[in-house]
C-alpha cells in the first residue's frame, strides 16, 4: 500500500521528469542546508537516475554541503563500472566540489557480509537522511530488496547472496534504514515497471510498500500505462 503522504506526479517526457527531479533535488538540499547546515542524500542505483546525475553535473551550485550515501551496492571490484557508486561517480560526483570525505561509498569490495557490517557502522541510525532516491524493478524490488525475500530489519543494511537481478551478492540498506528520511523520491520511467507499480499501489505485498518517510514520498513517474 502506499504511504499517505504520497504526490504522484507524471511526464510527458523523460527530459521533463529528469529536469524536475534535478530542481527537486536541489530545492531539498537548499532547505536541508539552510535549516541543519548539510544535505544527507541516498543515492539509488540503475540506469533510470543517470540523466538526472549529469543535470545535476551541470549545475553551477556549491555541493560542499552535501553528503552522499548509497541505497544499495553491486558486489564487484573497486573499480568495476557496474557500480551503482562508480556509475553516479563518473558522471556526477567526480565534476563537483563535494569533499570526498562526503561520500560514503558501500565497500562491496569486501563482499556482501563484509562490506554490510562494515556499512552498518558507518551509518548512524539516529541522523535521518534528507532524501533517500529509489528506482523501482520490474518485479517490484527497490535498492536491492527482493520480493519474497527476507531481511533483518532491525538492521540499517544487510547483506544479499540471492538476487535475482545480476550480481547475485549485493549490499542494501533495509526498508527501515530507508525510511528513516524526511522525504523519499522514487523515479520510475518505462512500460515495464507499469505492473509492479499498479501492484504496489493497489496494495500489494512488495519491497516498495515497505517504504515511508517523516514527511512526503514523491513518485516521479514517465512512460507508465
Ligand atoms: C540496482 C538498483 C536497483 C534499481 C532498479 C531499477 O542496483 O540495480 O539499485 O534497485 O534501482 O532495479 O533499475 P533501472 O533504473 O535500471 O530500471
Amino acid at each position: 500500500m502506499l504511504q499517505e503522504k504520497t504526490v504522484f506526479l507524471s511526464f510527458n517526457s523523460q527530459e521533463d521528469l529528469d529536469s524536475k527531479a534535478c530542481q527537486f533535488i536541489m530545492e531539498r538540499a537548499e532547505l536541508a542546508i539552510r535549516e541543519k547546515g548539510s544535505f544527507l542524500i541516498v543515492l539509488s542505483g540503475g540506469t533510470t537516475p543517470v540523466n538526472v546525475y549529469k543535470l545535476l553535473a551541470k549545475e553551477q551550485i556549491n555541493f560542499e554541503k552535501w553528503h552522499i550515501y548509497f541505497g544499495d551496492e553491486r558486489c564487484f571490484p573497486l573499480n568495476h563500472l557496474e557500480r551503482n557508486s562508480n556509475i553516479a561517480g563518473s558522471i556526477w560526483l567526480s565534476k563537483v566540489n563535494i569533499p570526498k570525505t562526503n561520500i560514503f561509498i558501500i565497500p562491496a569490495e569486501l563482499g556482501n557480509i563484509d562490506g554490510s557490517l562494515s556499512y552498518e557502522k558507518i551509518l548512524d541510525k539516529n541522523k535521518p537522511f534528507d532524501l533517500v532516491m529509489l528506482g523501482l524493478g520490474e518485479d517490484g524490488h527497490i535498492a536491492s530488496l527482493f520480493p519474497n525475500q527476507k531481511w533483518d530489519n532491525s538492521k540499517q543494511v544487510i547483506s544479499v547472496s540471492n538476487s535475482p537481478k545480476a550480481p547475485s551478492h549485493r549490499i542494501s540498506l533495509t526498508p527501515s534504514r530507508l525510511s528513516n528520511t524526511e522525504e523519499v523520491l522514487f523515479l520510475i520511467s518505462g512500460k515495464n515497471k507499469s505492473y509492479a507499480f499498479n501492484q504496489w499501489k493497489e496494495g500489494n505485498d512488495l519491497p516498495a510498500s515497505l517504504i515511508s518517510a517523516k514527511n512526503k514520498i514523491s513518485i516521479m513517474s514517465y512512460d507508465l500505462i
